[in-house]
């Protein structure tokens, strides 16, 4: 049998290259060595408040992008968090066992209710949800961003603690992150993560972004002082460039300094932003095929949801057992 992966993505702002350089690309390549499960994490997204409507029309977006970004149904599984009631469950279960220290030590707890007047008790829960989604499928590799490897550690810390208290239950889960791309920068702010609501226009290129919008972007993206690219003195918008055009690419570290050293930066651009449509055109048209079909994505999401419940409720029914509750 082969081992499981899950990871996910919470249905909220727009899907970016960051988002799919550090995730979705190489959930793309392990879906054929593992069986993968991809959540679409709304019950996470629901931590802060989202518009109903939006909020839906977000989950049926994410949908498609997985697809349009090659994730293959046949391979792998597409569902709704929200949709496997396994999740909540579990994730209480696990909340009795985790420390509140714990999760107040949280970097994204930290900034994410620095930012907030009143602070839901959701922000601070976050991270136990997403060490049920992983430990519900007895997870033993997590593909993601290097912003989760904070919640993938805690995850393990969690797991421990259930074991060691009532008996080994629990798969290890490693974290995997991509050797190029795990953290694309801001385009504007390249000491900033690329983020799905930062507001500047020219922060973020969107997965859908029309092609003169995307390249628009690149040849503003922020440089530094020097004219051309110097491996040993560039800052980190031509080192945060340099790796967009890699991790599109595949390119290994000498053919990039070997094309690039001394390269003007408005050549650098163009090519970076050649590279970047070049790979965003398939991607994009199978989007729109896929959405031209609204009850394809229906039936996906509910096939997904039917084919990992009873994983889902397994993993529920021995941690009933382990802790004495009621089957
Ligand atoms: N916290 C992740 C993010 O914001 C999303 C997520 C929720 C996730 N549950 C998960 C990722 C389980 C991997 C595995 O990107």
């Amino acid at each position: 049998m082969k081992a499981r992966v899950f990871s996910g993505v919470q249905p909220t702002g727009n899907l970016h290259i960051g988002n799919y350089l550090g995730a979705l690309k190489s959930w793309t390549k392990v879906q054929y060595d593992y069986e993968c499960i991809f959540g679409i994490v709304d019950l996470h997204a629901v931590t802060l408040y989202q518009n109903p409507e939006d909020l839906k029309a977000k989950i049926a977006e994410v949908a498609a992008l997985f697809i349009a970004c090659g994730i293959d149904p046949r391979h792998s599984t597409v569902m709704v968090q929200s949709s496997v009631a396994a999740h909540t469950e579990l994730g209480w279960m696990l909340t009795c066992v985790t420390p509140v220290g714990w999760l107040e030590r949280m970097t994204q707890y930290k900034a994410k209710s620095e930012a907030q007047e009143t602070v839901g008790a959701g922000i601070l829960q976050y991270p136990v949800l997403m060490a049920a989604d992983i430990l519900l499928y007895q997870a033993a590799l997590v593909p993601v961003g290097d912003d989760q490897t904070q919640h993938l550690e805690l995850t393990r810390d969690i797991a421990q603690r259930f074991n060691s208290l009532y008996g080994e239950t629990f798969v290890m889960p490693a974290t995997r992150t991509p050797a190029v791309g795990a953290r694309v920068m801001g385009l504007d702010e390249p000491d900033k993560k690329m983020s799905k609501s930062a507001t500047g226009t020219g922060h973020a290129i969107g997965m859908l972004d029309p092609p003169d919008v995307a390249r628009r972007k690149i040849m503003r993206a922020t440089t530094d002082s020097n004219p051309a690219v110097d491996f040993e003195t560039m800052g980190p918008g031509v080192a945060n460039l340099l790796a967009i055009f890699q991790a599109f690419g595949d390119w290994d570290d000498d053919r990039i300094k070997g094309h690039f050293s001394g390269m003007r930066y408005g050549d650098l651009k163009k090519q970076v932003a050649e590279m970047v449509l070049e790979s965003l055109a398939p991607i994009q048209q199978r989007y729109r095929e896929i959405t031209a079909d609204p009850a394809y994505l229906r039936q996906l999401l509910a096939s997904g949801a039917d084919r990992v419940r009873p994983i889902a409720d397994s993993t529920v029914r021995l941690v009933k057992e382990r802790m004495g509750l009621h089957q």
